[in-house]
């Protein structure tokens, strides 16, 4: 009965806040600039959990080169274990948090990621792994989206991995979740899904591992 009392309070009040949302990238933006952080899937256990999961995976795989895909405040990337590693953003906040943070580590290099004017070929940025984590059902956009998907896919080698929910829903302000695996059979000729990994924590987050890999 409660929930069904805050579910009819969020119906009337996520179309006037979504109203307010300011956008994707500004939402981060402006985020980062009050001193806020990626968020709980970016801290703790769960950010073990995904370290545990993509260390495994660069190990076994005998991956040298790595882009993510919305690197975030770097807090992540800093219980990764991998060699030359590539980390975009779309907030020029968290990429130059993330430049001070890893300077002295020559393998880690991070950019600005402007998805209408990225061009995988122009910026070099191929490699074996491309990752997404904790940011498809952040991207409230649907052009940015498209754009998103076209670029993860585009810059890897070998294998894609997604850390993510798959349900489409409504904007909830920052947060749209997007059933990202019909996206992938649809438009990403030549993938395919080789393994999922559930979380070990559904009760904390409903993400799990995609593993995609391209066919040879
Ligand atoms: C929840 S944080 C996750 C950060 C990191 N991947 C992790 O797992 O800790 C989401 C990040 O995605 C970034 N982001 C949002 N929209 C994006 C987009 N269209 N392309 C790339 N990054 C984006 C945000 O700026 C933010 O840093």
């Amino acid at each position: 009965m409660e929930g069904g009392i805050t579910d009819k309070i969020r119906s009337v009040l996520y179309p006037i806040k979504n109203r307010l949302f300011p956008g994707s990238r500004e939402y981060w933006e402006e985020r980062y600039r009050q001193g806020g952080d990626s968020g709980v899937g970016s801290y703790g256990k769960i950010a073990e959990f995904k370290a545990e999961v993509i260390n495994e995976f660069v190990m076994k795989n005998g991956i040298d080169t790595i882009t993510e895909f919305g690197c975030g405040d770097g807090n992540q990337l800093s219980l990764f274990d991998v060699p030359d590693y590539v980390g975009l953003d779309v907030s020029e906040r968290a990429v130059e948090s993330c430049k001070e943070r890893f300077k002295h580590d020559d393998g880690k290099r991070f950019f600005l990621y402007e998805p209408e004017n990225f061009d995988v070929v122009a910026r070099r940025l191929k490699a074996d792994l491309t990752l997404s984590l904790d940011v498809i059902f952040h991207i409230i956009e649907d052009d940015t989206y498209e754009l998103y998907m076209e670029h993860l896919f585009d810059s890897a080698n070998k294998f894609v991995i997604i850390y993510s929910d798959n349900v489409d829903t409504k904007q909830r302000y920052h947060v749209k979740r997007r059933r990202f695996t019909e996206w992938v059979d649809t438009k990403a000729r030549g993938w395919g899904l080789t393994r999922r990994i559930k979380n070990r924590y559904p009760e904390i987050s409903e993400s799990d591992f995609y593993v995609y890999r391209k066919a040879p």
